[in-house]
């Protein structure tokens, strides 16, 4: 998730691109940089690793009045000016948002056609590939830009500045977003609102596959094939601070809302259903070496340690490897039993948490291999693990990690399906259906979002409760970790998860009418079994709310309140479940007016002990 701009009027060009970008910075802020038509005409790119105002730092007084900017979250090459946008390829500068799934295909044929390739990023494929349909035909930019999108599978907001084309600029999406600013003798280009509120309210939104022409005096708008579209203006009625929560009021409701397009993101170029197998770019690990892994250890803290402990469930259940979870924190003090044979797992959504970097070190030391699961390319665990799995959740404001962690659950399901296939413990037809249902989980999480306001009134229901049990079997009990850690971090309630069959040696002792009880129970092996623990806690008086499958007419009369999930394979439940528990910790919040972004005494990442 990175934030494009782009600027044609009469203002100075640099000014209104830095500015954009600063309201950008909520998308990405690793590296960034500039490409502008000085006075001339004559191209020229700056660009810097770190925050804008490092790039607006070196930048010379420049009278240029068309120009696209760019600020990043890398996925592809780390974060260093080499790899920041634009790239460039010959007299064509490219700024893009998104992800190129085939770059590695594209870049063999472009390098073997004599383009050499400068960064380690997916994007400078599409600066070269314009170029080599541009010198094919000359004259036209446009055409030259559908030819290569013909080509390209993936996402994309992309926006092309050219010296031959000094009145232009044009720019394009698929899957990623992009908006027009409309102004008086100016227009411009944007990922998102933010950037252009300060110069003017009146908007156009750029829908897939459609291509603009930006001019000074007029936009026009055209579909792939060259076929010009009728576009509606649009007045945006915010204010800066909620454009840049999209409108909603927290980032953390904004950041749940983005789940369905993190966990399209993080699946992107990684699963092949025919082959009934997932491909991960960046990790080296060979059918060899993973069939030689006797024992997996993971580390991670708070939020990525639930996410762990689902890794458990899965890597036993699925490829049977012996594995183990361990808090970071525990770890590095502990006298860990690791072998070369022992893989070890990091889970880190900053990539800067110290007791987790400790540990990797620490099992570093004892010569195994290593496996960081991080959301921030460039982190310093990305640099210190062999081995490294990108989720592509975007960056992530709310302290309380929603997002994030849902990505992490989607790479672990993809890794343990790699996993099992490379030790023959799943067929291609078992993993081929398993993959595409994962496909499905963004629409299902977009229903789950859709019946929100259900979950808002049960949350209401039970606000004022001094404390809150979440009760989960199997691969759901670390869902239930999870929904008690998101209702304590924001709404301040003592919540408890337990493995439901747990309760009887101890907890159910806490049971009594004044205390809700959230039972995961989506139907599965475990499903009677949790049953009965919702007849243990009701015949306590509790109030019992029910995260059910929405085809489950029976649990009803056991419970005080369902919350229902679309009908999944069961061992893609969590994913769904997840986005319940997240709903019902932020509504709860919200009844009782925390701070919710900002909780007390929390930070978004710990790089200290
Ligand atoms: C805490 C955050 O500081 O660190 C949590 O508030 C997070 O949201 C935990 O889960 C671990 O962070 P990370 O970056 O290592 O996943």
């Amino acid at each position: 998730m990175c934030g494009i701009v782009g600027y044609i009027g009469e203002r100075d060009a640099v000014s209104v691109l830095i500015e954009s970008l600063k309201k950008l910075e909520y998308r990405g802020y690793d590296s960034a940089g500039l490409a502008l038509l000085d006075g001339k005409g004559k191209s020229c790119v700056f660009k810097t690793e770190g925050e804008i105002s490092r790039l607006e730092s070196i930048l010379p007084e420049l009278p240029a009045r068309i120009g696209i900017g760019h600020t990043r979250w890398a996925t592809h090459g780390k974060p260093n000016t080499i790899n920041a946008h634009p790239h460039v390829s010959g007299s064509i500068s490219v700024v893009h948002n998104g992800i190129i799934e085939n770059y590695l295909e594209l870049k063999e044929s472009l390098e073997s056609e004599g383009f050499v390739f400068v960064s380690d990023t997916d994007t400078e494929v599409l600066a070269h590939l314009i170029n080599k349909y541009y010198l094919k035909n000359p004259g036209d930019l446009a055409i030259a830009i559908r030819s290569a999108l013909g080509e390209v599978r993936g996402s994309y907001a992309l926006s092309v500045l050219s010296e031959e084309h000094p009145h232009e600029l044009i720019a394009a999406r698929k899957d990623s977003p992009l908006i027009l600013g409309l102004g008086e003798h100016e227009n411009f280009i944007a990922s998102d609102i933010p950037a252009i509120l300060k110069y003017t309210n009146r908007v156009i939104y750029m829908e897939n596959l459609e291509m603009v022409r930006v001019k000074r005096d007029s936009v026009q708008v055209f579909d792939l094939d060259g076929n010009p579209r009728f576009k509606e203006e649009h007045i945006i009625p915010w204010n800066l601070e909620a454009a840049e929560k999209a409108g909603y009021p927290h980032f953390m409701l904004k950041e749940i809302h983005e789940q369905t397009n993190s966990i399209h993101e993080t699946l992107a170029g990684r699963l092949q259903e025919l082959e009934g197998d997932v491909i991960f770019d960046e990790l080296d690990l060979d059918k060899e070496q993973i069939q030689n892994i006797h024992r997996i250890e993971i580390i991670a803290c708070g939020t990525s340690f639930n996410a762990g402990l689902l890794g458990k469930y899965l890597f036993e259940g699925l490829t049977g490897i012996h594995t183990d979870v361990d808090n970071g924190s525990e770890f590095r003090y502990s006298n860990p039993v690791l072998t070369p044979s022992t893989l070890v797992i990091a889970i880190t959504q900053s990539g800067e948490t110290a007791d987790t970097l400790a540990a990797v070190r620490e099992a570093t030391s004892y010569g195994c291999t290593t496996l960081a699961i991080t959301n921030v390319v460039g982190s310093t665990i990305s640099r210190e693990a062999s081995n490294i799995i990108y989720t592509r959740a975007g960056p992530e404001i709310g302290v309380a990690a929603t997002k994030s962690f849902i990505s992490q659950l989607v790479v672990l399901y993809l890794l343990v399906i790699h996993f099992a296939r490379a030790r023959s413990m799943m067929d291609a037809d078992r993993v081929g259906k398993l993959l595409s249902e994962l496909r499905k989980i963004p629409g299902h999480v977009s229903r789950i979002l859709e019946d929100k306001e259900n979950i808002q009134k049960c949350a209401s229901r039970f606000a004022e409760s001094k404390d809150y049990f979440f009760i989960g079997r199997n691969i759901n009990y670390p869902i239930a970790l999870e929904g008690a850690l998101k209702l304590k971090e924001i709404s301040y309630i003592h919540a408890e998860g337990y493995a439901a069959g747990e309760l009887k040696h101890g907890p159910l002792a806490l049971i009594s009418e004044d205390v809700p009880v959230v039972a995961i129970a989506p139907q599965g092996h475990t499903y009677d079994k949790i049953l009965s623990n919702i007849k243990e806690v009701k015949s306590r008086d509790a109030s019992v709310i029910a995260i059910a499958d929405s085809d489950d007419g029976e649990i009803a009369k056991y419970v005080d309140v369902v919350l229902t999930v679309p009908k999944t394979d069961f061992i893609l439940t969590p994913l769904l479940t997840t986005v319940v528990v997240q709903l019902l910790a932020y509504y709860t919040a919200l009844e009782r007016d925390c701070s919710i972004d900002k909780p007390r005494n929390l930070a978004k990442s710990v790089t200290v002990e």
